[in-house]
């Protein structure tokens, strides 16, 4: 299976502190954001791995990651994401790099503590579809939630007002190949972006999406309070374990 990071957009949410750098660069306890989801990849055994970064610092991944030498790799593959289209407008960017095979897709901002290498190799099992790992928040309303009906995700709804379940839709993904088909078929939502949730909606309408809940702490970094989260719990508890 193939891996891609998902550090596009312009961090918007987090001015002043993204005026000069990307988000995906800023400081978690006592590493760059993109360390994280760059180990978790690592952790779950896949090395083949596309980074879609975006802006006006996109040259900084490279200066400070290179070919992955410090992880144990021997290349990472970039590519550039034109203004911040959505989740799913920069998954699109890794069509040509997945080329047919499954892709695990994690966001840039995504930080967690233990190993999802038992995820992945479930998936690389699963014939065919998508799998989404979710994750019981304080919070919901802020992230993608899923609504179930006794063991069965029925649909997930974006950031809802009201959340039907107490989880979140976290930033890790599954995908077979179809998914880039599936992105072509998407409309902008209201907030002018291609949504990965609609990807979602879309394997779940053909029957074909898993879940499992995520072991572990879980936290996205990309607003103040959460940044600070996800600091605190790596100072605290450490990320990617490595079971
Ligand atoms: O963190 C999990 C949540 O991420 C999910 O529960 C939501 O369903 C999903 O929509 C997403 O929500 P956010 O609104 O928090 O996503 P955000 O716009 O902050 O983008 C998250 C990451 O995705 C960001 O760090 C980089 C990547 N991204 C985002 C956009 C909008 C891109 O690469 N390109 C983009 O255009």
């Amino acid at each position: 299976m193939k891996g891609v990071i998902l550090a596009g957009g312009l961090g918007t949410r987090m001015y002043p502190l993204t005026k000069i750098t990307n988000k995906h660069l800023l400081p978690v306890y006592n590493k760059p954001m993109i360390y994280y989801p760059l180990q978790t990849l690592i952790n779950a055994g896949i090395e083949d791995i596309l980074i879609v970064t975006g802006g006006n610092n996109a040259g900084d991944f490279l200066r400070l990651l290179g070919n992955g030498n410090e992880f144990g790799l021997k290349h990472i593959n970039y590519t550039y994401q034109e203004g911040e289209g959505g989740i799913a407008a920069a998954l699109s960017l890794a069509e040509f790099f997945a080329a047919k095979d499954k892709v695990c897709i994690i966001l840039g901002d995504n930080i967690i503590e233990k190993n999802i290498r038992k995820a992945v190799s479930t998936f690389e099992r699963q014939k065919e579809g998508g799998k989404i790992m979710i994750k019981e928040v304080p919070d919901p309303q802020r992230f993608g939630v899923p609504v179930l009906e006794g063991d069965r995700i029925i649909r997930i709804e974006e950031k809802p007002k009201v959340p039907k379940s107490k989880y979140s839709v976290t930033g890790i993904y599954m995908y077979d190949s179809t998914v880039f088909d599936i992105i072509k078929t998407l409309k902008p939502s209201d907030r002018g972006e291609l949504e990965i949730t609609d990807v979602n909606n879309t394997y779940i309408e053909r029957g074909q999406l898993a879940w499992e809940v995520l072991d572990g702490w879980w936290s996205d970094a990309g607003t103040f309070d959460s940044l600070m989260r996800a600091s605190q719990l790596v100072a605290e508890t450490g990320a990617n374990k490595l079971d």
